[in-house]
């Protein structure tokens, strides 16, 4: 199928096109017209699709969709927008998984707001860098005015800076780099006969809670550190770090001649949403005198909550933090960003290329971004923020994000008035945590009664939930991120879900009575 007035028509015979063929896809000014017209098509696919699903996924498998996907050559192209569009229907779009459905009630992905994905669309055309001025000239300072907003909504003080990345991952990472070349320059500094660098980072340590995110360890991998660097201090029955035992932890490690680099607090844990005593972690980490980073990847969104805020008092102190907008701000996939409170911390991050930003630009105060981030071309995902800001502002993100916590209250108290179920830690955010009980003679396969409904659920594609190990016992996992989802789906849900495990534990016991083993 072509698409009215389109210029393109490459051959499909696999015959290379001409120059001139394919000068007509690049986006130029002679080329706009195929531009709005082409992309008002894709848009309308996407919108179509997006309108018509009446459920989260369709329960496709790799083993149904990779043999689609294989089986296109990719040397022999359509030549024709609306073929491939055709194509692409079949081999993604039918089958994504859609997380503005409001039953999709799995990982920590949220529906987005159509001001980011306008802005996605005028980032990727323009196609702005943001590594130095002379890619991006208004980018650059359109990211540095948003990094400040951020900074100033967490209090982080007038020397605060830090830099949009590509996710939590990153910012975690990054973090990291930052925590172990300041703690390098004050040890090797303070300690005599100094240590050689491979000594020095066998000894660092990175002390988390037993719900810290496992980007963390990835990053002290990454960092050189030992294999035992991340040291993970219990959590109370809240599932917030055991501030006692953090203490402890730093006493141990000095004890045993170990330096801790950094204290991770977790503000929003990836299973139970609920947010470590920041107050008295940064007590610790300030009387140790220990860099403290607050992952706040999925609490970010409190910043802007016009009745939660407070549940991140504390956050202020921290000398670094991660912010997820794509999680909790609605925004698409990449929006995060790393702040500090010193902006001094971000040269561990800086190299100098003569072809790029050489040192003189400082001096000529050009605003380089590449100087801060371990990125070098670099996409405007801020631009997606700022548009949200500016169209819709910042109290109704906030009011959006307070909905899903509401919700997930509402949810927690649903599931303990239900005996079919078991609920664990109530979060201070938007998870909740279960798991269905089997009652009766199928009442000790309780763990493989959940695996199997979480995967009987999302091969029927009627809803999608995660699941997680809680003290050793599998369990399901809601994290609600969209509004739209309601009490009565997740109630419908819950049906379904005790339904399988139900049918699951009920049918393997009974096959065990009348077949036993032996
Ligand atoms: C607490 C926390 N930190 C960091 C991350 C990693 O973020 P990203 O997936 O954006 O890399 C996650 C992801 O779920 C998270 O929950």
């Amino acid at each position: 199928m072509s698409l009215p007035g389109s210029t393109v028509q490459a051959p499909s015979t696999g015959v290379t096109p001409g120059t001139n063929g394919a000068r007509a896809h690049l986006f130029t000014a002679g080329s706009v017209e195929d531009y709005r017209r082409v992309l008002a098509a894709g848009i309308d696919r996407v919108a179509t699709r997006v309108a018509g699903a009446d459920r989260p996924f369709t329960g496709v498998t790799p083993d149904e969709l990779a043999p689609r996907i294989a089986g296109i050559d990719l040397d022999r192209p359509l030549g024709d927008t609306g073929a491939a569009l055709d194509e692409l229907q079949d081999v993604y779009l039918r089958d994504a998984v859609f997380f503005h459905h409001p039953r999709y009630l799995a990982h920590l992905n949220c529906p987005v707001v159509i001001p980011a994905l306008l802005a996605e669309a005028v980032l990727s055309a323009v196609n702005s860098s943001l590594d130095t001025w002379d890619q991006s000239a208004g980018g650059t300072l359109i990211e540095r005015r948003l990094v400040d907003w951020t900074a100033e909504r967490i209090g982080l003080g007038p020397a605060a800076d830090g830099v949009f990345t590509s996710g939590g991952t990153q910012s975690n990472l990054q973090a990291m780099l930052l925590a172990r070349e300041e703690t390098r320059a004050r040890v090797t500094g303070r300690e005599t006969g100094q240590p050689s660098r491979p000594e020095l980072l066998s000894r660092l340590r990175v002390v988390t809670s037993a719900a810290g995110h496992f980007s963390v360890q990835k990053a002290a991998r990454l960092l050189g550190l030992g294999a035992d660097a991340v040291v993970t201090v219990p959590t109370d029955t809240d599932r917030r770090m055991r501030t006692d035992e953090l203490a402890r932890e730093i006493d141990r490690c000095r004890g045993e001649g170990l330096v801790v680099m950094a204290v991770v607090a977790t503000a929003g844990t990836t299973d139970f949403g609920t947010i470590d005593p920041l107050p008295q972690i940064a007590d610790v980490c300030a009387a140790a005198g220990v860099w403290l980073h607050v992952d706040a990847a999925y609490g970010c969104g409190l910043l802007v909550s016009p009745t939660r805020r407070h549940l991140l008092d504390g956050i202020e102190r921290a000398d670094s933090v991660t912010v997820d907008y794509h999680k909790s701000f609605f925004q698409p996939v990449s929006s995060s960003a790393l702040l500090v409170r010193d902006r001094r911390v971000l040269r561990h991050a800086t190299w100098h290329a003569d072809y790029l930003n050489p040192a003189r630009m400082v001096e000529q105060r050009i605003p380089n971004q590449v100087d801060k981030s371990i990125q070098t071309t670099r996409r405007f995902d801020a631009l997606k923020l700022w548009l949200t800001l500016r169209i819709m502002g910042p109290d109704a993100i906030g009011a959006l994000f307070d909905e899903v916590v509401d919700r997930a209250a509402d949810a927690w108290q649903l599931l303990t008035e239900d005996p079919r179920f078991e609920v664990v830690t109530r979060s201070q955010l938007s998870t909740v945590v279960f798991r269905y009980l089997p009652t009766g003679p199928g009442r000790d396969l309780v763990d493989d009664a959940n695996l199997y409904a979480r995967e009987a659920l999302a091969a029927s594609g009627a809803g999608l939930v995660a699941g997680t190990r809680v003290d050793g016992a599998h369990h399901l996992k809601f994290t609600l991120l969209n509004p739209e989802t309601t009490l009565d789906d997740i109630a419908h849900v819950l049906d379904l879900v005790a339904d399988h495990a139900g049918w699951y534990a009920h049918t393997r016991a009974t096959a065990a009575l009348t077949c036993p083993v032996g």
